[in-house]
């Protein structure tokens, strides 16, 4: 058995990997993302791709993350570096740490924009001013905040400090102590959201759109999409279960402890799915409003049931605490670097970092108003910055990323290698996860690229 320690210390138990791990996989994409591009690709045919891609290759390439993680006990540039050349092969795999690196800090970079969103709504919730708003009033409120850039950029630059503090104070107290108590409350709130849209008196039509598949409706695209917003939604393809799994306890079972994470991650976008489909239709609004989706229709909720200040308020603080802890995870990777392998003290490092990525975030809020026009046509979709970035990260870095990881984990690494980290602990299932790590994942992320470049069309295979 390889033992081997990281320099940052590890998590105090299994429970606080799940706890920070889940931190990092719920978040903006679980509430914000998920309900939204459901609504923009159709429902339920969509839901069920996405389910699909979340069982049949996000766990496994979860599980190949924690595995590489904590055999290499280093950030994800090391830990890629140090495994290749202990299995005799090609250093150049260290560039897929690289890769995660880069991914994580231009998600955060447009990421840290929407938290400053929900950060505003926390205000604009604790002021009453969701109270009997209709539809149109709720729905200015939000292009009137896109459509100023020093609003944005304050809360930006608020929710990037944020971010940087925990980071530069070493992950484990604050991040552990936050996700263990705020967690289960953002889960509570979202039952009583749900609870309410079930007296909208539009709740089936809300059930029967995220669960009733219409094939149909699902375009080649949507499976990139769907293979896109599964890998973001878990955190994986870019390193950030990797950096984590580096400070795994040696005996955690890796197979269960990553299918706990994956249940808590869909259990919470489904849940959002089911609270806030039923007000769109409830208010005749349209599902494939786009990013602005819940910023249009969760108001309207809240300032219409009794107690809404307080709930709306809870909500939105939940909803920036899941994001926070979403965000340490897209910038744990690159800390770690620096930490590591430039010996830079973490509070330097994390300034550092998180000061370039405050700076791209400008590309993010600039889209919204002073640089709208500033868009390139791709297919029959015009791409402001924000979507640029947003689309390459989520439906090219982190499928190539989980690719990459995938055809490591399954085809460089040797047999006695996965299977010693697998197997601690008493996880069962080595083969069929070798199975899934070695074929399915790569044939389906394969699949998509290629669709993606226009080679083959899935739609007739
Ligand atoms: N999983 C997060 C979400 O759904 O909001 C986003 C994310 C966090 C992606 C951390 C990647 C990551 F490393």
């Amino acid at each position: 058995m390889l033992k081997r320690v990281s320099i940052h210390g590890n998590w105090s138990s299994r429970m606080g990997f799940v706890l920070a791990a889940t931190g990092a996989a719920v978040g903006l994409g679980n509430i914000w993302k998920f309900p939204y591009i459901t609504g923009e690709n159709g429902g339920g045919a969509f839901v069920l791709v996405y389910l699909a891609c979340v069982v049949a290759v996000g766990l496994p390439v979860m599980i190949a993350e924690m595995v590489l993680g904590r055999r290499g006990r280093r950030n994800p540039i090391g830990t890629m570096k140090l495994l290749s050349e202990e299995e005799s092969r090609s250093s150049a795999w260290r560039f897929v740490g690289w890769l995660g690196v880069a991914t994580g800090m231009l998600i955060l970079s447009y990421y840290s924009v929407v938290a400053g969103w929900t950060l505003s709504y926390t205000v604009e919730s604790i002021s009453g001013a969701f109270r009997d708003a209709g539809p149109e009033e709720v729905g200015a409120m939000f292009s009137g905040l896109l459509a100023s850039p020093l609003t944005l950029l304050a809360w930006h630059t608020l929710f990037m400090g944020m971010t940087v503090f925990v980071v530069a104070r070493g992950v484990q107290h604050g991040l552990e102590a936050a996700v263990r108590y705020l967690m289960p409350v953002l889960l509570v709130l979202l039952l009583v959201l749900v609870g309410y849209a079930m007296t909208t008196g539009h709740f089936m039509e809300g059930v029967h759109f995220l669960f009733d598949p219409d094939f149909s409706k699902l375009t080649p695209a949507a499976f990139m999409i769907a293979l896109g917003q599964a890998f973001f939604t878990l955190s994986i393809g870019m390193g950030a279960i990797m950096a984590y799994g580096a400070y795994l306890p040696e005996d955690t079972a890796i197979a269960p402890t990553a299918a706990t994470v994956v249940a808590a991650d869909t259990t919470v976008a489904l849940l959002a799915g089911l609270a806030i489909f039923p007000l769109v239709f409830a208010n005749g609004l349209n599902p494939g409003e786009g990013p602005g989706l819940i910023f249009q229709t969760l108001p309207l909720a809240f300032g219409m049931m009794p107690g809404g200040v307080v709930f709306g308020t809870l909500f939105f603080l939940l909803l920036v605490v899941a994001a926070w802890t979403s965000a340490i995870g897209l910038i744990e990777p690159a800390v770690a670097y620096l930490v590591e392998s430039r010996s830079m003290p973490r509070r330097r490092a994390a300034l550092l970092i998180g000061g370039s990525i405050w700076l791209l975030g400008f590309a993010t809020v600039f889209s919204f108003n002073v640089w709208s026009d500033l868009t390139v046509s791709i297919g029959d979709r015009a791409f402001t910055m924000f979507d640029g970035v947003e689309f390459f990260t989520s439906n090219i870095a982190l499928p190539l990323g989980g690719l990459l990881i995938a055809v490591f984990a399954g085809w460089v690494m040797s047999k006695g290698s996965t299977l010693d980290e697998f197997e601690r602990g008493a996880s069962t299932g080595y083969a069929t996860w070798r199975l899934l790590v070695r074929w399915v994942a790569p044939a389906a992320l394969l699949i998509v690229f290629l669709q993606v470049t226009g080679l083959v069309d899935i739609t007739n295979l």
